[in-house]
């Protein structure tokens, strides 16, 4: 979380502040900026709140040569203009930005920081305060200082640092928190990921954990904290700039809602074949055939992902899976199996939860796979195989096309690995046809979103909560439609599994409580609608979405015909565009929901 953009040697400000407005999925409670203009000229400004606060508050004077700029999810301290970043040493002379979160900043202040004035209630300016009292003790230049610091920090960060009595330079570290060099034509960019300052470059340089660079206008120097040269290739980013922006669209999230008809269609000619064989990398499904347990570890929805996926992999690799919440598996290791697989789903690929569980999976060499969005993502960096999911920049903060695309490549995976073993299922398992019936049923569900909104409109428009209740495979999407609703709507929703109501929370129902109901699972559908029929009698608004098999007169959403285990694509298009439109009938920002941020890059 935090976004930070970095510029030496070319106008600054508009820079910084388009690369903070693309990075707001990353934070948006606070946000600054320091300019220098190499002519003895500094300005630092912070506002509590988004961008657009900050740019009111810049006077047209504050420009500079060089700069850094911050958006914030607040960790610690609250969003005010103090805790807002950038932060300054006691003297004014070094100012730093910070994404990550340092562990031991209270032992810093404790045992070099004695006396020294704070300003704000943050880790960071405990680092930029070291900076400061080392350059002034030890009578050292600010990058001498900056690497002295960083030997005494512990904990994850991408560090931006202008020293101001050398403003042609901004020094740079990173620890866990990403960050990419962007290499211009007489300047240079430093950003938390290349899609925020693609107007700028498409030449990158991908930095790794460890690294500490020197960067000017024209060059820069990487090298580890103990002066070792590191060599950093620059390559070219093939992304179009246009995926990630909102064309006419009021927000990015009904867009991503909308393009999962093609992100399956690109999976689908990305992994199959025309005989519907999968185009998958040998090794991988080698190292999945040989394993006799798979771990799908993951946080939010890419761990409802993972739940569907179980299923996948179980029915059609015939593993058995166990599906783990990151950030109560890497602290509670299970008892593994004897050969145990291990995959990540994550859409950033960035979250930190995730990345505590592979760090021990790779200290035992066990085999790992990354299925994310994001090409050269952390977790796929550390991970010993990637897929990547290939569903294009996912920018609201509500996953919605990662999601149904970690199914179709955990799908893809599924059969690839059961053909290999030859399980009988995977051969017969048209997963060619399959993706085709789900695009086209995810077209004809977004095409029907008026009635979506209408529903939103009658059943949720007043309601402090509401429930998603389903059995089977529409337990995993249960879940992942209250997180979809609560997450954009603050309605507090409980995905339960339909039977399970009655041993206790059914006494949450009362007159007008919405349920949400979905039916596709052949061994559960009357057993469901039994448990619709409880509800109903104790006043709840029934919303159903059955599959066509299962449907009765009087559903809500008819889903079109699908294989069972991949009937979430379809079943959880009209919950996103529920949670979508309960969200926007309220007012609210759909895509920068209050208190998160996309990428969650603290555990
Ligand atoms: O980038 P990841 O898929 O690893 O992120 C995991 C969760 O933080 C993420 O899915 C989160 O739950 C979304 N905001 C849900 O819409």
């Amino acid at each position: 979380m935090c976004g930070i953009v970095g510029v030496v040697g070319k106008s600054a400000r508009d820079i910084i502040l388009n690369g903070l407005t693309n990075l707001e999925y990353r934070g948006y409670d606070s946000a600054g900026i320091y300019l220098n203009d190499q002519n003895g000229h500094e300005y630092l400004t912070k506002a509590v709140g988004r961008i657009s606060n900050l740019k009111e508050k810049l006077t047209p004077d504050e420009q500079g040569l060089v700069g850094i700029g911050h958006t914030r999810w607040a960790t610690h301290g609250k969003p005010t203009v103090d805790n807002a970043h950038p932060h300054f040493d006691e003297t004014k002379r070094f100012y730093l930005v910070h994404n990550g979160v340092i562990e031991n900043y209270a032992e810093l202040k404790k045992k070099y920081l004695q006396g020294v004035k704070f300003h704000s209630d943050t880790d960071t300016e405990a680092v930029v305060q070291l900076v400061g009292k080392i350059a002034r003790d030890k009578n050292l230049d600010g990058f001498s200082a900056f690497k002295e610091a960083l030997k005494l920090v512990k904990g994850s960060y991408a560090f931006l640092l202008i020293d101001n009595t050398e403003p042609d330079h901004v020094f740079i570290a990173k620890n866990k928190s990403p960050m990419m060099l962007g290499i211009g034509d007489g300047f240079n960019i430093i950003a938390s990921d290349a899609i925020s300052v693609l107007d700028q470059t498409k030449t990158f340089v991908d930095l790794q954990d460890g690294d500490v660079g020197d960067i000017t206008k024209d060059s820069y120097t990487i090298e580890t904290v103990d002066g070792k040269k590191v060599d950093r290739e620059p390559h070219v980013l093939n992304i179009d700039p246009n995926a990630a922006s909102k064309g006419a669209y009021e927000f990015y999230m009904l867009k991503e809602i909308d393009e999962q008809p093609g992100v399956m269609r690109h999976i689908s000619q990305d992994y199959l074949d025309e005989n519907n064989g999968t185009k998958v990398d040998p090794k991988i499904v080698d190292a999945v055939a040989q394993s006799d347990r798979i771990y799908i570890l993951a946080a939010g929805t890419s761990y409802h992902a993972g739940l569907v996926g179980k299923q996948l992999f179980e029915k059609y690799s015939d593993v058995p899976v166990e599906v783990g919440l990151a950030s109560e598996f890497g602290y509670h290791f299970p008892k593994l199996s004897k050969k145990p697989f291990f995959i990540f789903l994550s859409q950033s690929g960035e979250t930190a939860d995730s990345r505590v569980v592979l760090k021990q999976v790779n200290e035992r060499h066990l085999p790992s796979l990354t299925m994310t969005n994001v090409e050269g993502s952390t977790l796929s960096r550390e991970a010993t195989y990637t897929m990547l999911l290939e569903a294009g920049p996912e920018i609201a903060v509500a996953s919605t096309k990662a999601y149904t695309a970690q199914i179709a490549v955990q799908a893809v995976l599924a059969k690839a690995v059961g053909e290999k073993k030859g399980v009988q299922e995977a051969k017969d398992f048209n997963l060619k046809h399959q993706l085709a019936l789900a695009a086209e049923g995810m077209q004809q569900l977004v095409d029907g979103k008026e009635h979506i909104d209408d529903l939103a409109k009658k059943y949720l428009a007043d309601t402090r909560n509401a429930f998603y209740i389903g059995r089977g495979i529409d337990y995993a999407v249960a879940l992942e439609g209250a997180l979809k609703l609560k997450e954009v709507s603050y309605i507090q929703t409980e995905g339960f599994a339909a039977a399970e109501l009655k041993h206790g929370t059914i006494a949450l129902i009362e007159k007008d409580t919405p349920v949400i109901a979905l039916i596709n699972d052949p061994a559960t559908a009357d057993l469901t609608r039994g448990n619709i029929r409880e509800v109903e009698a104790r006043g709840a608004n029934v919303m159903v979405f059955a599959g066509k098999k299962f449907a009765q007169e009087g559903d809500d959403v008819v889903l079109p015909d699908i294989d069972y285990c991949l009937s979430p694509l379809l079943t959880i298009i009209p919950a996103q565009l529920l949670a979508y439109y309960a969200s926007k009938n309220k007012g609210l920002d759909v895509d920068k929901p209050r208190n998160l941020a996309k990428s969650v890059t603290v555990e």
